[in-house]
């Protein structure tokens, strides 16, 4: 270890015991922690952002990646991917010199004492559970050159126990004092750097009051503007992100399982929405009825879980898992029916222009996409499917290339019998539909994500048709 904690806490009082303007503009170098030098593994959306972003925070920072050509990529200052903000910082920091990436473990365990592990852990093939080589495979890789007293810090979501796992390998292996903590991470694509610069909180889970202290010393600048940070053991850190994933996944399904009462009442899930958000217990907050949840986390964070509570036996406490799952899956099957039935009954030889590849808006990021997802099957059902999205389309035809792409809205739209919006990209909201109608062969859209005014489009003579709302 080659730095000097100043103190207790390294010298730097909690929030909560100093008056919040006291700490307002201070520099790092006066809160006494810049020589504390920083190492992020793997250079994904996460471990790309928080390289940014720590070194946003003045410290200085080696990313690393076994991919040459994304490190070559990020040392030019380019992100490998559509992050809003996230070049600005990236190419700030590696100009000021504080910013670098690298293939080489050896480069990262000799210029950080602070060690982030920032790899995927993506759903194992044909299984539920998280497939952690990439987790263990870099511990692996670094271990050999850390020195005594490194921290290596988890931020991967992993199923509970990993760190213990992790810190009998350190024990096993790498030199007396290195320890590992987990410190989970909340960031949403589209809102990274935001994210990571201004959580909503912090939490680490530690085994030693040393660990601690180098987390709150790393964090300072961060908790500084009153970030709460929550200090736990190993396990109850681990489950903190799970737990939130699944909340979060809970409350999109259970809206949509509302959608589909309200489409079977005839009543309307975006005003039911507004309304029992009011109640501040519930919140308005990711109560967006539509094509539901997708991406590289929600989805397999749920069945990674599942899968963890059935090795600990406690299978029957995330069963309603199983369901939030299926009613999510649900809505991309029904959104595929709804295209048939409107169709009249066949999408064989009918052209479908489908609105978005990317799962969300302001973001490449095709992994389980529902709005691909549904295009694949109404592709697979015979239909002549041309896919439009403003950044996700290199990558989509990456994962289907036997897909049709289109980068133009207007052109992809061209003679379309049907149009499916399934990212609500504002680029379709500003689109007018009576420039469309004359664009398109049959005006009929589905909006799979309730985006669209419903009343704007049905006085220009379109069909218009949403998830859970009435037809009319
Ligand atoms: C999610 C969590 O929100 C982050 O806190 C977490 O750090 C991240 O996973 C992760 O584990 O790394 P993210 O996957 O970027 O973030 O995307 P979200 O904004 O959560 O959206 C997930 C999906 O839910 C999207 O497909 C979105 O369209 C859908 N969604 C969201 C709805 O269908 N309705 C809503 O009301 C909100």
């Amino acid at each position: 270890m080659r730095y000097r904690l100043a103190g207790p806490g390294c010298g730097i009082p909690a929030y909560s015991e100093r008056p919040r303007e006291h700490c307002r503009g201070q520099s790092l170098a006066t809160l006494g922690v810049m020589s504390l030098r920083l190492s992020v593994i793997g250079t994904g959306y996460l471990g790309a952002t928080h390289a940014a972003c720590m070194a946003e925070l003045g410290y200085e920072v080696i990313g690393v990646d076994i991919d040459p050509a994304k490190v070559e990529l990020l040392n030019s200052g380019q992100v490998p991917f559509y992050e809003p903000g996230l070049d600005e910082v990236l190419a700030r920091n590696i100009k000021a010199g504080r910013l670098r990436f690298t293939t080489s473990f050896e480069e990262a365990g000799n210029g950080a004492d602070v060690h982030f592990i920032c790899v995927g852990t993506p759903q194992q093939a044909g299984a539920h559970a998280a497939d952690m080589r990439q987790v263990f495979g870099s511990v692996e890789a670094l271990i050999p050159f850390l020195s005594p007293g490194d921290l290596v810090v988890g931020k991967s979501t992993v199923p509970v126990g990993t760190a213990e796992t992790i810190e009998g390998i350190l024990k096993a292996s790498a030199p007396s004092g290195v320890e590992v903590a987990w410190n989970p991470e909340f960031l949403r694509e589209g809102f990274a750097v935001e994210d990571t610069l201004h959580p909503d909180r912090l939490v680490i889970g530690v085994r030693s009051e040393r660990s601690e202290e180098l987390l709150r010393a790393v964090y300072a600048p961060i908790t500084a503007e009153g970030v709460p940070f929550v200090v736990t053991d190993f396990a109850t850190a681990e489950l903190v992100k799970v737990a939130a994933n699944s909340f979060l996944a809970t409350k999109i399904s259970f809206i949509n399982a509302m959608a589909e009462v309200c489409e079977a009442a005839g009543a309307d899930v975006t005003q039911l929405a507004t309304a029992i958000g009011y109640d501040t217990r519930i919140g308005s907050r990711f109560l967006a009825a539509g094509l539901g949840f997708g991406g590289g986390c929600l989805p397999k964070d749920i069945r990674a879980f599942m899968a963890r509570a059935g090795e600990l036996g406690a299978e029957e406490a995330l069963t309603f898992l199983r369901e939030v799952d299926q009613i999510n899956l649900r809505r991309r099957a029904h959104t595929v029916d709804l295209a048939r039935a409107l169709v009249g009954g066949n999408l064989r030889g009918k052209r479908v222009c489908v609105w978005g590849a990317a799962f969300k808006p302001n973001s490449d990021d095709v992994r389980d996409s529902p709005s691909l997802d549904v295009a694949v099957a109404i592709s697979n059902a015979g239909a002549d499917v041309v896919v439009h999205d403003p950044k996700g389309l290199t990558n989509a035809e990456r994962v289907y290339p036997n897909l049709t792409y289109e980068q133009d809205v207007l052109k992809a739209a061209a003679d379309a019998d049907l149009i499916v919006l399934g990212t609500e990209w504002d680029e379709y909201r500003e689109l007018d539909p009576a420039v469309l109608a004359s664009t398109v062969k049959g005006r009929t859209i589905i909006d799979g994500r309730n985006a669209l005014d419903p009343a704007a489009w049905r006085s220009a003579g379109w069909t218009y048709r949403a998830l859970g709302r009435p037809n009319a």
